[in-house]
């Protein structure tokens, strides 16, 4: 049976921007995600700890953290030690650190092998479990490569595993790519919410080729009631070449409300802090909902 309330976890600020090609200033920044705070949003990737060379639209984590008023579950996104790190020193209290089921993207993204990536982690995971702070790991590639085609679910479950022994809070399952299916999508969520039932699980989809909505739908019955989504469908991994935006926040959340699943967002109030990003990012935005909101 589907819940009756899910959470949103906005990742607008983080994902929606990082492969944004306009600089984006710290004020608009700022501006952004406090309107979502005020439309409802509790939790939120606020932003990434990474090598501004690699991503330079992330440059400025350290001033978004230190101004973001941390109300809710505010993560930030780090790759390694050195990027938590900086997050810890600016106030940061919840971190998610990522990393690619498939060796090929990893290497793309962060630089490592999955494994050599894993064995960096561990230790750094452990310690923040010891200092008390929230742990989220996100799992790229999680259901097909942009290099290496379709990924094993064995090989997600097994990553999955080992942040789960090493005590993370909760997993980020994500379909970088925007390329599973409905079936792919109840398939594999079934299983990890199955083997990993005292972790919070979260479903992370990129929206490329329009099968987000399904797959949402697809994870619900899978007993999923958490959702990594971005306001205006922004966003896309700079480093996963064919990949689009997240799936749209005011349209998950309106599917969400229609089927009497409560959110606690305002969706009037969402589309109002798109209309305050949108002249500062290069395309205009046309989801659903929101072509709704402008047209009204
Ligand atoms: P590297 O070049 O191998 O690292 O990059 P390095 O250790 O040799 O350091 C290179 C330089 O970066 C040094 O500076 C470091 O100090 C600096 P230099 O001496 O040249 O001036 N550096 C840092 N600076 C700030 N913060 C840091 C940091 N670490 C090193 N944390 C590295 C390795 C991981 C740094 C690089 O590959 C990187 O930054 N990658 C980030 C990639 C990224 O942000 N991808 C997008 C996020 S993941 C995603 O979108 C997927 C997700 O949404 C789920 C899904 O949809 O699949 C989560
Ligand atoms: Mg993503």
């Amino acid at each position: 049976s589907l819940p009756n309330k899910a959470t949103i976890i906005e990742v607008g600020p983080r994902d929606g921007l990082q492969n944004e090609g306009k600089l984006v200033s710290t004020e608009n920044k700022l501006e952004f995600i406090e309107a979502l705070q005020g439309a409802g949003i509790e939790e939120m990737e606020l932003t990434s700890f990474v090598s501004p060379k690699w991503v330079p639209q992330m440059a400025d984590a350290n001033e978004i953290v230190s101004a973001v008023q941390k109300t809710g579950r505010q993560f930030v996104l780090t790759p390694n030690e050195k990027g938590i790190t900086s997050a810890l020193q600016a106030g940061a209290k919840a971190v998610a650190v990522f990393v690619g089921v498939s060796d090929s993207f990893n290497k793309k993204n962060i630089n490592k092998t999955t494994a050599e990536s894993m064995e960096a982690l561990k230790p750094l995971i452990l310690k923040l479990k010891q200092d008390g702070l929230f742990v989220r790991a996100c799992i790229s590639t999680a259901f097909y490569c942009p290099f290496e085609g379709a990924i094993k679910p064995e090989a997600t479950i097994e990553l999955c595993r080992q942040f789960v022994e090493w005590g993370v809070d909760e997993l980020s399952v994500a379909d970088t790519i925007g390329m599973a299916s409905p079936q792919e999508s109840y398939a594999l969520f079934n299983d990890l919410v199955e083997a990993f039932p005292d972790v919070l699980m979260t479903a992370h989809f990129h929206d490329t080729r329009k099968m987000a909505l399904a797959n949402i739908f697809a994870a619900l019955q899978a007993g999923v009631s958490r959702f990594d989504s971005s306001a205006g469908g922004l966003g896309g991994c700079p480093f996963a070449p064919g990949a689009t935006g997240n799936v749209a926040t005011e349209d998950v959340v309106n599917m969400l409300h229609r089927m009497g699943i409560e959110t606690g967002i305002d969706i009037d109030r969402l589309c109002e802090a798109i209309a305050k990003i949108e002249p500062h990012v290069s395309s205009s935005i046309a989801t659903g909902m929101y072509t709704l909101y402008k047209n009204r």
